[in-house]
Parts: C-alpha cells; sequence; structure tokens
C-alpha cells in the first residue's frame, strides 16, 4: 500500500500528459509559454478569482506575495506554529517576526479567538494555514483583520479544492497562495504554486515580482525574484486538472469510509472533524492517538505507511525557538497526531485494512 499514489493516476492521464508535454517540446516557449497563462485561465476560473499568477512553488508564493504587501524588518505577522516551515520561513526571511497563535484543538488550524490579544502596532499581516485540506475559520479571521485594517494571506498549500462556506480556497482573504508539490492534491512533476487575488494593484505588482521586479523588458521599478511556474509543469497541470474535480470527490469518499470506520470502534483515536459549512481535501487523513509510537509500530509491520505532520511546533524549531510561549494545545496534538495512508485510488478494501488495524 502506498501513502500516496501518484502511479495510478498517472497511468489514467499517460495518453494526456504525454500529448500536453509534446506540444510545449513543438513550440519551445520552455519560459512563460501559452501553457502558463491557459492554466492561470482556467484556475482563476475555478476558484472564483480576478487574478491566478503561476508561481515556482508554494514557498515562492508566499514570499511573492508578502513582499507584494511589503512586509519587512521590523513587522509582525500573525500565523500558526502548526504547518509545514515554509509559511513561517519565508516571514523571517523578509526580515519580520512570526507571532505563533495556539490551534484550535478540532480543526488544528489557527484558533481565531486567540489572535485579538496577539495584535500590536507592529502587526502588518494575519497568515492563517488551512491545515491538512480544511480552510481556517476564515469569516472569523477576515472580521477580526477588518477591525484592525490588517490584510488576510490564506496559505492554501494543502487546501486547493476545498470549500468554505460554499467559496473556494484561495478566494476567501486577500490573497491565497497555494502549492503544486507532487503530493499535494493537485501536484505538477516539480515544484509549482499559484497565487490568487481579486486586488487590481496586488495583482499587478505580484506578477511583476514574479519576474525580477520587471514592468517591461530590462526596466525594474521594484525589487524581485525568478518565482515563474515553468511551462512543463502548467502543461502537465493542465491534465491533472480536467480530473481534479472528480479526484476531490475520490478524496471526500476515502475520508468518510475512514472516518465512519474509526467512529464506530472501541478506541480514544479521533478522526478529523470536519466543520459542517466545510469541505475538505484531506491533503492529509491525520488522526490523534494517544498511543502514537506503538500505533506507528503495528502499522507499518503491518506495511501500512504512516507520516506524522507535524512532530515538532514551529515556535521549537531553531530559527523560531521560544520555549516560553504558551501554546498548549499545539504541543499536545504535535505528540498525538499521525496521518493515514490518502489518495483517491485507495481502494474500499485497503480502507478497511487500514482501520482495522488502528485497533490495538
Ligand atoms: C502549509 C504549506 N505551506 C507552504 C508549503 C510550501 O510549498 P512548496 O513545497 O511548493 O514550496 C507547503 C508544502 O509543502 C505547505 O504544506
Amino acid at each position: 500500500m502506498n501513502f500516496i499514489d501518484l502511479e495510478q493516476q498517472q497511468n489514467r492521464i499517460k495518453k494526456q500528459i504525454d500529448t500536453n508535454i509534446a506540444k510545449v517540446l513543438a513550440h519551445g516557449r520552455y519560459i512563460m509559454g501559452p501553457e502558463v497563462s491557459e492554466l492561470e485561465e482556467q484556475m482563476a476560473d475555478y476558484v472564483g478569482v480576478k487574478y491566478c499568477i503561476g508561481v515556482s512553488s508554494g514557498t515562492d508564493a508566499l514570499l511573492i506575495a508578502m513582499m507584494a504587501l511589503e512586509i519587512g524588518p521590523g513587522d509582525e505577522v500573525i500565523t500558526t506554529p502548526f504547518t509545514f516551515i515554509a509559511t513561517s520561513e519565508m516571514i523571517k526571511l523578509l526580515g519580520a517576526k512570526p507571532v505563533f497563535v495556539d490551534i484550535d484543538p478540532q480543526t488544528y488550524n489557527i484558533d481565531p479567538a486567540k489572535i485579538s490579544s496577539a495584535i500590536t502596532n507592529n502587526t502588518k499581516l494575519i497568515l492563517p494555514v488551512s491545515l491538512y485540506g480544511q480552510c481556517a475559520d476564515m469569516d472569523a479571521i477576515n472580521t477580526i483583520a477588518k477591525q484592525h485594517n490588517l490584510p488576510v494571506l490564506e496559505d492554501g498549500a494543502q487546501s486547493f479544492g476545498a470549500t468554505y462556506k460554499g467559496r473556494k480556497s484561495c478566494n476567501l482573504s486577500t490573497v491565497g497562495c497555494t502549492s503544486f508539490f507532487p503530493s499535494k492534491p493537485l501536484g505538477c512533476y516539480g515544484d509549482g504554486g499559484a497565487i490568487f487575488t481579486n486586488d487590481d494593484v496586488l495583482a499587478k505588482v505580484m506578477c511583476e515580482i514574479r519576474v525580477h521586479g520587471q514592468d517591461k523588458r530590462y526596466s525594474h521599478p521594484r525589487l524581485g525574484i525568478n518565482g515563474r511556474l515553468d511551462t512543463i509543469q502548467a502543461a502537465v497541470l493542465l491534465a491533472k486538472f480536467e480530473i481534479f474535480p472528480d479526484e476531490v470527490m475520490q478524496r471526500d469518499r476515502v475520508g468518510r469510509q475512514y472516518t465512519t470506520s474509526i467512529n464506530a470502534m472501541q478506541s480514544t483515536i479521533v478522526a478529523p472533524q470536519i466543520r459542517s459549512n466545510c469541505t475538505t481535501v484531506y491533503a492529509q487523513y491525520s488522526i490523534m492517538a494517544n498511543n502514537r509510537e506503538q500505533l506507528i509500530a503495528k502499522l507499518n509491520k503491518m506495511n501500512i505507511p504512516t507520516a506524522v505532520h507535524y512532530p515538532v511546533p514551529l515556535h521549537l524549531q531553531p530559527p523560531f525557538y521560544n520555549n516560553q510561549l504558551n501554546l498548549p494545545v499545539v504541543e499536545d496534538v504535535a505528540t498525538k497526531i499521525v496521518s493515514l495512508p490518502m489518495h483517491p485510488y485507495l481502494s474500499t478494501e485497503d480502507i478497511e485494512k487500514v482501520s482495522r488495524a488502528l485497533v490495538l
């Protein structure tokens, strides 16, 4: 059994991928070729925003968005300590300070009730992450942001395709960023990402930052980076995007079957809790288990792969180390969380096998 199965997906769309890549090889426009803007148009339409900007990774998406929002030294950015390091890494790289707020014990996303008390005169941005594929509580976050006149950036690296009160992830705040890392719900065959916004000015600035701060050839009104999405990756994504809505439904099927089995068991294992007004894309299917190490050993012995997202909260990682922060929820969750195999092609039998193995 695979933790993620990209092979089955490739078998399904191999012809289309080959055709799309062959087209790029024929026209030879490897940088900013027509596939990039075609993908951007399709994705902006899917997410329901005015602008989609294809970029080189989810990490660069965050960097470009924060550069456009003029985050820099002396600024504070409110964010979650329970995420992949890229989120706060980019804050720190820009010279700003990540201010960690504890998470909600049910969704593992930033707890909006704890944001207001973390806001100071130096706060420049709120940066929630939509973890494991479920959107953070964006309405509550946006309300606080509005009271303080702050922008909100949703790190939707794991939640592309998810909905919140009927709207798509990455269309829920000032800017949304996502990742097309191969193992993400929508992944390419290398690095890739995208930024989404309805803001005309911000979109123009982010497009310039993506190409060395350039507004026209060899004219650079601002600093930027090399943050472009490769044409070949856009061609791969165009093929994958066709089956993405179906894959999101299949992910939902797998997640629901796991949850039904877990909830029927006599155990203390906690299944993911999805808010009634949200849908998730289950970038990870992560459960809470009191006896995690024992459970992992048992599953791995049965050739069932597992992963821990994430064993160390970011405030306890060396670049941000501060053990004086009062973040009890995340420190508890990080010791119990474990992710099970999750992909759209997981069979009913495999889900049953994993579920049965969860009983120690
Ligand atoms: C929450 C989160 N933010 C940012 C990133 C960075 O994305 P990428 O690996 O495409 O740079 C990831 C992906 O690994 C992620 O999970």
